[in-house]
């Protein structure tokens, strides 16, 4: 019997959930959606093989860290996006309550619309965006999730790290900035737009955490609050990175608050690293 079942075992979040369990040497089993070594194949689209899968391996606790992730991708096959983001979120939260099993359920700050002046809290329902098909589905998701009783929803916003190996960086954000640095090329950067920056190994030890706890309900993880155009100078010096931060004025119109209050968090006595230990941590992987 499996303990915890881990979805989107490849992915950058899944494969450090995968990590942390196995640590812990935990019966945990990881899935993706392609062949690949030492995971199930499952594609959590196809009811079905949902079902069968759940039935067969009986989990106590699901961690979704499966998903199509940012606007960029969500909105270049919408269709897709919302057969994984959110109509296979309600066929897992319809299986779970049905088997009595726990779901960890993996959102984000982009539920958000950006226009709240100070960071989000767990109580600030997520706003649908216009047009913006990763809102729109990890809304949703959300949605079905929060009908499984005692699930957990975990909200995080900008990650940086790596994945199943040092050669899968991210996330999106971290490695566009990583590569254009190294190059030696500018990367612009809006004064004063902060945004809480998460080590993907540390979203895996949370959610060993919590499900060792029993937590239920919503939760803001993150790292510390940093400016982006600090962070990008911090990886400039740990990783002697030849490129440049190129500071833009925010412009008028822009609403992108990607802010997330940590108090619930910190009162569970939750630690991050923080940015500049975390950079540290990543060094021995990336330096060239
Ligand atoms: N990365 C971030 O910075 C970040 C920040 C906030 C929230 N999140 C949330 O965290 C979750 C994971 O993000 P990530 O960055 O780790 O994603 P990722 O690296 O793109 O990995 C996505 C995972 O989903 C799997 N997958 C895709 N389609 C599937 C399907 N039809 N059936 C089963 N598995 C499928 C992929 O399997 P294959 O590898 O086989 O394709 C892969 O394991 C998402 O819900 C995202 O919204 C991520």
């Amino acid at each position: 019997m499996v303990n915890i079942s881990v979805i989107g075992a490849s992915g950058l979040v899944g494969s450090n959930v995968l990590r942390a369990a196995s640590e812990l040497n935990l019966p945990v089993e990881g899935s993706s959606l392609s062949q690949k070594s030492g995971l199930k194949q499952l594609d959590i689209t196809d009811y079905s093989q949902l079902k069968n899968y759940i039935q067969n391996t009986k989990p106590e606790t699901i961690v979704n860290c499966a998903g199509i992730v940012g606007k960029e991708a969500c909105n270049k096959e919408p269709g897709m996006a919302v057969a994984v983001n959110k109509t296979a979120v309600e066929y897992l939260s319809r299986l779970c309550i049905e088997n009595g099993i726990k779901l960890f359920h993996l959102s984000t700050v982009a539920v958000h619309d950006g226009k709240k002046q100070t960071p989000y809290v767990e109580e600030d329902l997520p706003t649908l965006i216009d047009g913006n098909w990763y809102n729109i589905t990890k809304v949703g998701a959300e949605n079905f999730a929060l009908e499984v009783p005692s699930a957990v929803i975990l909200r995080v916003g900008d990650t940086y790290g790596y994945g199943i190996n040092p050669e899968h960086i991210g996330g999106s954000i971290f490695k566009w900035a990583y590569e254009t640095l190294k190059k030696g090329n500018n990367v612009p950067a809006f004064k004063g737009l902060r945004t809480n920056q998460t080590l993907l190994s540390d979203v895996g030890n949370v959610v060993m955490h919590l499900i060792s706890e029993g937590y239920e309900g919503i939760l803001n993880i993150g790292g510390n609050t940093i400016e982006v155009a600090e962070f990008f100078e911090k990886m400039c010096m740990s990783f002697n990175l030849p490129g440049n931060i190129e500071l833009k004025d925010v412009p008028s119109n822009y609403q992108a608050n990607r802010e997330l209050g940590l108090t619930k968090m910190n009162l569970l006595g939750i630690k991050m690293h923080d940015v500049q230990e975390g950079l540290e941590s990543l060094i021995q992987y990336y330096r060239i």
